[in-house]
């Protein structure tokens, strides 16, 4: 079937009123993090008291980044140029060489939550913002689970990573060496959505599959397992993947008592930093191994591999994007999730502009 390329929205680029992680909480300590969101600079900060703090990262009076200024032990911010001084709900507290203090000196802030690894920031209308509007699909709530995380950014639209997270048809030639086998790309998905929550789900069902390379590593099982993927993308920034492998059920024993299902999270958060990169955060969530560091430290750097061979794939798209415009394209079926949330990713656009 024949799509038109990439949705352009006609009115604003990004949605705002949903939150974005904005960083790991581990990132976010009582010094000043700097950090680009949505095209606008934000600094975020942790005050002694333990609650984040996020602000506009530019002076009211001449626009200087106020990371560049220094943080008290008051929790409050003195910008580095000519002595501004802000609270962290942004209220300037005073000015240099006078009583009053002029109107308009308060610098934005931004509501922010905590919600498992991650800070996460609302950069929409502040009345809207509600922290129990983050999906519970992600699993941090669920003891059962242990996550690693991590962040990095990528030269590309956020589109065009949603796009690759949400056809995982990919893994059988991205990702041949790690987790994809010639099944992946050989098994259709079934679909759906919701539209009250901004909702695409897709997911695939393989049985009697060869056991790629690193779930043999991860799991000691062998070729043929039974493998699940579920997709929950929440439009435009928050996916949720499911994973799930067990030994076939056509090669099990009963006289072996039950199989033993390895069940895995894939949590990323694309916030774009702008119209052409974006932060890619992980979470990684396994239901085994749990006390096992070296486990950690073996899915966090095979985790910064295939985002390497992901943003390697976008990149070389967007820069084709930058030099010669989107292109014309042909879809197939496993695209279907994908087209979905590309549509709905432009209702939501029109739907946020409408107020
Ligand atoms: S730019 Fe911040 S006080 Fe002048
Ligand atoms: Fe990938």
């Amino acid at each position: 079937m024949a799509q038109p390329t990439i949705a352009r929205p006609e009115t604003e680029t990004f949605v705002r009123n949903v939150w974005y992680i904005a960083a790991l909480r581990s990132e976010v300590g009582e010094s000043l993090l700097g950090r680009t969101i949505l095209g606008i600079s934000v600094v975020l900060y942790r005050t002694r008291a333990g609650k984040v703090a996020a602000l506009r990262n530019r002076c009211p009076h001449r626009g200087y980044p106020l990371t560049e200024g220094k943080l008290g032990d008051d929790d409050v911010i003195a910008c580095g140029y000519h002595g501004f001084r802000f609270g962290p709900d942004g209220t300037c507290l005073s000015v240099p060489g006078q009583d009053k203090i002029p109107g308009r000196s308060d610098v934005r802030s931004f509501p922010v939550t905590e919600n498992g690894p991650f800070v996460w920031i609302w950069m929409g209308d502040p009345e809207l913002a509600d922290p129990a509007g983050i999906p519970a699909e992600t699993g941090f709530a669920d003891p059962d689970f242990r996550f690693v995380s991590g962040n990095v950014v990528i030269d590309a639209n956020h589109e065009l990573i949603a796009d690759n997270v949400l056809d995982l048809s990919h893994e059988s030639f991205i990702h041949a060496t790690k987790i994809g086998t010639r099944e992946v790309a050989e098994t259709p998905i079934t679909s759906s959505s919701s539209e009250s929550r901004w909702l695409v789900q897709a997911s695939r069902i393989m049985r009697d599959v060869e056991c790629p390379p690193t779930y043999r590593e991860r799991t000691g099982l062998r070729s043929p397992i039974d493998r699940e993927q579920h997709i929950n993308f929440f439009v435009p920034s928050l996916y949720v993947l499911d994973t799930m492998v067990v030994a076939a059920e056509s090669r099990h024993d009963p006289a072996d008592g039950p199989r033993r299902a390895y069940h895995g999270k894939v949590i990323y958060g694309l916030t774009p930093l702008s119209e052409r990169q974006t932060h890619y955060f992980f979470a990684i969530g396994r239901d085994y191994a749990q006390d096992d560091p070296e486990m950690d430290a073996s899915v966090q750097e095979g985790q910064l591999c295939l985002i390497d061979e992901d943003a390697y794939a976008v990149g070389v798209l967007q820069n084709l994007m930058d030099t010669e415009g989107p292109e014309f394209e042909v879809s197939i079926r496993l695209d279907t999730a994908a087209l979905i949330a590309r549509r709905m990713l432009a209702r939501r656009l029109r739907a946020e502009a409408k107020g």
